[in-house]
């Protein structure tokens, strides 16, 4: 379970010596039950990539908590294992000089220092997310984008996290590779089960994917709404992002 509790993030706005700071979370409260995948729709800017570096410790809250089973997200070791993330491009974020063995390899070597059974684990992963096990050898340059980010995602699984955070991890992919990346990370949640952060724009991929969807807007929860009733949103804001899609 994750929750989110009043949770509140300023920057420095301006130059070096400005005192002005610009509030991105404001008192952002909500919870993620664990097998459950909840999507954050809302404008650039709104402040969902910064609430998703704080849910993975990368930065910390000025106000509130963010705790994970209870405990703060901030200590590692309640992250370490727990909690993982693909970010949209795979390929600037990897190091240049490890192979997609390597990559992989490295969360795994935390929790099991066995070489040969994290081998044959690598396999299977490399499996799971639908590329030839001669793709261990290759480097990041040798990989297509879609490629790329599925390496990504066997990565950031390898460990089994109980939950995973993905930030606009699928948008740069061509529409194919998306519907093979969200059919994978189905799977992944009734095999594992999984909990998802899915940060997007994409309201399509939200409503394949999610059972809940957060709406932000200006560092704040304009609504949550259950996947089901997504036609049925009350805020004025959330009927405006929705009718683009006059599908539902
Ligand atoms: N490290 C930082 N320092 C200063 N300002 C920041 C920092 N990170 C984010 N911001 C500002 O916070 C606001 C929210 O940014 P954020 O990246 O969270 O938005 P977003 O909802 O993810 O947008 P997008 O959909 O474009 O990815 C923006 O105005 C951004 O300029
Ligand atoms: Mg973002």
């Amino acid at each position: 379970m994750l929750k989110v509790k009043g949770v509140k993030k300023s920057y420095k706005k301006g130059g070096l010596f400005s005192t002005e700071r610009q509030e991105v979370l404001k008192d952002v409260s909500f919870e993620c039950e664990n097998g459950v995948c909840l999507g954050i729709i809302g404008e650039s800017g709104s402040g969902k990539s910064t609430l998703g570096r704080l849910m993975l410790g990368i930065e910390k809250p000025d106000h509130g908590s963010i705790l994970f089973n209870g405990k703060e997200v901030e200590n590692r070791e309640v992250r370490l294992g727990n909690i993982s993330a693909v970010f949209q491009d795979y390929k600037s974020s990897i190091n240049p000089f490890f192979t997609v063995e390597e990559a992989i390899m490295e969360p795994l070597i935390i929790k099991n220092k066995n070489k040969k059974e994290n081998q044959s684990k690598i396999d299977q992963l490399l499996y799971r997310v639908g590329l030839n096990p001669s793709y261990r050898n290759k480097y990041p340059h040798e990989l297509s984008g879609g490629e790329a980010q599925r390496v990504g995602i066997a990565r950031a699984i390898s460990a089994e996290p109980t939950c995973l955070l993905l930030d606009e991890a699928i948008s740069s992919l061509d529409i194919s590779v998306q519907t093979q990346v969200l059919n994978l990370l189905k799977e992944l949640k009734n095999i594992y089960n999984m909990s998802f952060i899915f940060i997007t724009h994409d309201i399509q991929a939200a409503a394949y994917i999610c059972d809940r969807v957060i709406i932000f807007k200006d560092g704040k929860i304009e609504e949550i709404v259950e996947i089901e009733q997504l036609k049925n949103v009350q805020s004025d804001y959330a009927k405006q992002l929705l009718q683009s899609l006059i599908t539902f």
